[in-house]
């Protein structure tokens, strides 16, 4: 086995060999998992032989990742069914035995984590730093809960006493079945991170991937497996968005964690739970700004911001995908984002060298084609504008990192979130108009600032509205969040309860509070 080197979003620059030999490896195996078909939950009453999905490659339509087999009505009953006895027995294990097998599972990702970001590379485009990211993503998340539980001795403390005749304590309990409803742009941090929380805390899960995340999910399933999770304790759904809106539309759903789009979430949070008040946690879209101040390192800057507009060509919630410069330096910076833009390798996710992969889909790339072709009408292209797949190279989705300007700062492409790699810029008068139109938006998930002088920095740090705020910071200017380091969740419209994944107030969110007083 090719040794085990850690990769984290802070290291993504690392050129350590061990690190490529690693993944290259992981390559090979990967390859041969090609075409596979992923089912998930069948019940008694059906069989293999139901419609599939043929996912194909981001990077090479002719390469078929995988085929879905999609989740009847009856398989999504009889896995809530299958759920909801299971967890019975989980719910009533020891919580500290939970978290043995927790700790199992992360060590299994960690000990796949070059095949398992090789598949993921094939599967969704994500170059091969950021698969290995996503992985060790999901393993640090899995590791951070397991070490949360246990900082909190379970949730499970004695409260005081009126009555000498009586003992109260107060603990947190599991709700039951949680649907986890997962995006495409982080199959393994994204659904094991959620997973796990609803897990440790002794729910059970239902887990509904995005196509593009299926096969890499149901490798995940095999870490559950082998860990130990037992058969309905945790149960992989596979399918389309039918799946996920029959999912939780189902009454025997107690909990329910959405990550994915602004307007999918705000319809499960406004639907989910008629009949009586149930948790819902939706981490959904970002329009992240960063703000480069006239006393920036401004060569910092251009870096932070490319790196965070073009990572993962600009499909992450945390993509920064608007700018706003202080005039004195907008010119000065403008140059050098180009520069550092024109610099980006484009190339196949597998491959050594490649920074910005291709795009999910077809529908990625029409949104891209729409919006250059707006600003090339309302504003100007000052770097990229070109669709570039169809190559031998690069047959699939890719698309040249694009910087757009002279737009007036309320043009819709300073407040849609198109998902690809294209950024807005504009220039302002200074940090506090820069600070009322980050504000004016309704998502509020990231937001990057550059200034080396402190009291700018507070004012950005006071005023700012966004559940995850970075400041100088050239490994991303928006981007890059790690478990216990940075806790992610989003205000406003990015996000429904404002208590972040990877942070110390997640796990409780999938519990409720039981008090018991005993004579
Ligand atoms: P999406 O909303 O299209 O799909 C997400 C998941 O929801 C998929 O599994 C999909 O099948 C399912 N789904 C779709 N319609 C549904 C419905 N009506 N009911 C239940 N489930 C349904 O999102 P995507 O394209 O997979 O991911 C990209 C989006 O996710 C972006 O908007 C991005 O910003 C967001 N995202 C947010 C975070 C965060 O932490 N805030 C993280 C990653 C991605
Ligand atoms: N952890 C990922 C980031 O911050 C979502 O970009």
């Amino acid at each position: 086995m090719a040794e085990r080197f850690r990769v984290t979003y802070a290291t993504l620059s690392d050129d350590d060999p061990r690190l490529h030999a690693g993944y290259e490896t992981g390559v090979d195996l990967a390859r041969t998992w090609l075409g596979a078909t992923i089912t998930g939950h069948i019940s008694p009453g059906e069989t293999e032989d139901v419609p599939s999905v043929e996912v194909t490659s981001p990077h090479d339509p002719g390469v078929v990742v995988s085929r879905v087999r999609t989740s009847t009505d009856r398989d999504i009953a009889d896995a809530i069914a299958a759920s909801a006895r299971a967890d019975r027995s989980w719910a009533a294990t020891p919580w500290r035995d939970r978290l043995v097998i927790a700790r199992r599972v992360a060590e299994l990702i960690s000990d796949r984590s070059n095949e398992l970001a090789a598949l993921m590379s094939m599967e969704n485009g994500k170059n091969r730093l950021e698969a290995l990211g996503d992985v060790e993503e999901a393993a640090d998340m899995i590791r951070y809960y397991c070490d949360q539980m246990e900082a909190n001795d379970g949730y499970d403390h004695p409260m005081a006493t009126l009555n000498p005749a009586e003992r109260t304590r107060s603990l947190l309990r599991p709700h039951g079945v949680w649907a986890v409803i997962c995006p495409f742009n982080y199959p393994m941090a994204l659904s094991a991170g959620p997973a796990a929380a609803a897990l440790i805390t002794g729910n059970s899960v239902v887990v509904k991937p995005s196509h593009h995340g299926a096969h890499t999910a149901a490798k995940l399933f095999e870490c559950l497996r082998e860990a130990g999770v037992p058969d309905g304790v945790a149960v992989l759904l596979p399918g389309g968005d039918e799946v996920g809106a029959a999912l939780v539309a189902h009454p025997g759903v107690a909990g329910v964690t959405f990550t994915g789009s602004s307007a999918v979430g705000m319809s499960i949070v406004r639907d989910f739970g008629v009949d009586y008040p149930k948790p819902v946690m939706a981490e959904m879209g970002g329009k992240n700004p960063a703000i480069v101040s006239d006393k920036a390192d401004l060569d910092a800057a251009a870096l932070g911001v490319a790196r965070s507009a073009f990572g993962f060509a600009g499909q992450k919630c945390s993509a920064c995908s608007r700018v706003y410069v202080v005039a004195e330096v907008y010119e000065e910076f403008l140059a050098s984002l180009v520069a550092v833009t024109e610099s980006l390798v484009i190339g196949a996710p597998t491959d050594r060298d490649a920074f910005v992969g291709p795009v999910i889909d077809a529908a990625a790339v029409a949104r891209y084609r729409e919006a250059v072709s707006h600003a090339e009408r309302n504003g100007r292209i000052a770097v990229g504008g070109s669709v570039l797949g169809g190559s031998t190279a690069l047959p699939g989705h890719y698309l040249a990192p694009t910087v757009v300007t002279d737009l007036p700062v309320d043009d819709p492409l300073f407040h849609r979130e198109l998902f690809v790699p294209l950024t807005a810029v504009a220039a302002v008068a200074d940090l506090d108009e820069a600070l009322r139109l980050a504000n004016a938006d309704p998502a509020g998930l990231t937001a990057g600032f550059f200034s080396r002088e402190q009291s700018e920095i507070d004012r950005f740090l006071d005023r700012i509205e966004a559940g995850v705020v970075y400041v100088n910071r050239p490994a991303g200017a928006t981007t890059g969040a790690w478990p216990g380091v940075q806790p992610f969740g989003g205000w406003k419209r990015s996000g429904s309860t404002g208590k972040a994944g990877g942070g110390r107030y997640y796990l409780p969110e999938f519990m409720r509070e039981q008090s018991q007083t005993v004579v």
